[in-house]
């Protein structure tokens, strides 16, 4: 069975309705899933991991949540991370989507096998969005 780790952080809410989604695909999938907002999160748990996926609205001036999530990212090392199937994902507003891109080449450079160019919605997921959550939350099963 996969050992799928979710880990992100949500401020109002709309990254972690995608979050729900990885981990019912994920479940659904057949994994074992382990579901943290990254304050609970750590590098031990990234690196007894399967498969990953990582949630992070755009913060600042197109960077990730500053207080937790980057600071958590930024420990992550090949080690924990290289080889292994990782999922973006985070909402939203006014860009373009410029923090996921930066976040999909940053993991790429620690070898991770990054799943697509990362899932992103404008402010709350929709179903399009939510039914791609889904699916890459049965990918990372399998
Ligand atoms: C302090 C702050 C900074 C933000 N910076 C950006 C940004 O640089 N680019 C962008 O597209 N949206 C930005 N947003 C909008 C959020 O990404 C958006 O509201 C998102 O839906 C929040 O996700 P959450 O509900 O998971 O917290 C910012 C929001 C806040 C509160």
């Amino acid at each position: 069975m996969k050992k799928v780790l979710i880990v992100y952080w949500s401020g109002s809410g709309n990254t972690e309705t995608m979050a729900k989604q990885i981990a019912k695909g994920a479940e659904d999938g057949g994994a074992e899933v382990t579901f943290k907002v990254v304050g609970e999160a750590s590098r031990e748990l990234v690196e007894a991991a399967d498969a990953l996926a990582f949630g992070s609205p755009a913060m600042g001036d197109e960077v990730l949540e500053e207080s937790e999530m980057e600071p958590f990212i930024a420990k992550l090392s090949k080690k924990e991370i290289g080889g292994k199937a990782l999922g973006l994902f985070g909402s939203y507003d006014w860009g373009d989507g410029q923090w996921m891109r930066d976040w999909v080449d940053r993991m790429k450079k620690l070898d991770a096998d990054v799943v697509g160019e990362g899932i992103i919605a404008q402010l709350e997921p929709d179903k399009t969005v939510c039914d791609k959550c889904y699916e890459l939350g049965k990918q990372l099963a399998k």
